[in-house]
């Protein structure tokens, strides 16, 4: 708990002055809820230090810190895809660190830390693809889809969900995953036509699939990883890697520049590198390929040496200009039209 101290003021009345205590963290955490809360509860298990967390896709995270820049309210942003980490990069609203964790990572965690100038780093990586509900699309008489145009299928009408761009990292990296398979004119085409069997484009990334798993709807486009956090929930859920080939994130963690708790949060950034720490994540339903080298990726995790990826560019694709414009684009001609 924060310990606060009342200043006695002339006439006897007191006011609270502030936080006593130097050991906090305000830390934005972009992954699964529960992820989050356990790597929480870790932390302040192993440290004094209390930690304010708050879950936010990948995107609101990033518009947070934008619009904080100017007095900061955020130490550390762990998790979400690394295109807006790359992006509050190249915006200097994430400060250079280079820890010394960083000999024990994955080559890509590395190049992550590279391309941003050390302002950002891998802590997981996964492919993007969908689950479907293997019930609902039997009773249905649909085939399993298989491949992205197979989604486009008029049996599909209604059954799809995926998040909103704006928000979610997971969708940000299905539209420019589709933009780098296709071609940007071709993607939209795509995405307009998909837009039929769309419900719902939903908040967070991951959303789409809980609801398949659930029966609220056939078929979820996510990370793969999140679609075998349900099928080993124990529900009717089928993962799928596209044939034509697919996207994959560097899940990614920011230091923030002006951060009040710069060295709590050098603290945790060291910590939460370390294969002890990313070994335990499993046990919270994360199924991504940890970046330490030492640490066991789970059983269950997409193998990616697999499953067909594509030569997605980081640098591109999360550049301010580039995820400026798809975005709006996204709005104008998907999102925006009603549907
Ligand atoms: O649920 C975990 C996860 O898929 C991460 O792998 C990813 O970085 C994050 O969620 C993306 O969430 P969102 O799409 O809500 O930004």
């Amino acid at each position: 708990m924060n310990k606060t101290i009342a200043i006695l003021v002339a006439g006897g009345a007191s006011v609270v002055a502030g936080a006593a205590s130097a050991q906090n963290l305000n830390f934005i955490c972009s992954a699964d809820q529960a992820v989050c809360e356990r790597l929480v509860s870790e932390f302040e298990g192993s440290h004094d230090i209390d930690v304010n967390m708050v879950r936010l896709s990948s995107g609101e995270a990033y518009a947070k810190l934008r619009a904080e820049a100017r007095n900061p309210q955020t130490d550390l942003w762990w998790g979400g895809t690394g295109d807006p980490h790359l992006q509050a990069a190249s915006d200097d609203l994430t400060e250079e660190y280079q820890s010394p964790m960083l000999e024990e990572l994955q080559p890509w965690a590395v190049q992550q830390a590279e391309t941003s100038g050390h302002r950002t780093v891998g802590v997981y990586s996964g492919a993007l693809g969908w689950g479907y509900n293997t019930e609902i699309l039997s009773e249905k008489g649909v085939e399993p889809p298989r491949c992205w145009d197979d989604l486009l299928d008029p049996a599909l009408a209604g059954e799809i969900q995926i998040a909103d761009p704006n928000s979610s990292g997971t969708a940000y990296t299905a539209l420019a995953t589709l933009v780098q398979l296709m071609g940007e004119d071709e993607a939209f085409e795509y995405l307009k036509e998909l837009d039929a069997n769309v419900s719902q484009y939903t908040k967070s990334g991951s959303a789409p699939v809980k609801a398949a798993a659930r029966g609220e709807s056939g078929l979820g486009i996510v990370f793969m990883h999140d679609a075998v956090a349900q099928a080993e929930e124990g529900f009717p859920i089928e993962v799928v890697a596209p044939c034509e080939g697919t996207g994959y994130e560097i899940g990614s963690m920011s230091l923030i520049a002006g951060a009040q708790n710069e060295e709590e949060a050098k603290t945790f950034y060291d910590w939460v590198l370390t294969a002890e720490v990313q070994s335990i994540l499993p046990e919270a339903g994360s199924f991504q390929i940890p970046s330490n080298k030492n640490a066991e990726a789970p059983e269950a995790a997409p193998d990616l040496s697999e499953i067909k990826l594509i030569d997605y560019d980081f640098a591109e694709y999360g550049g301010t200009e580039r995820r400026s414009e798809l975005l709006s684009r996204w709005d104008s001609e998907v999102g925006g039209v009603g549907n």
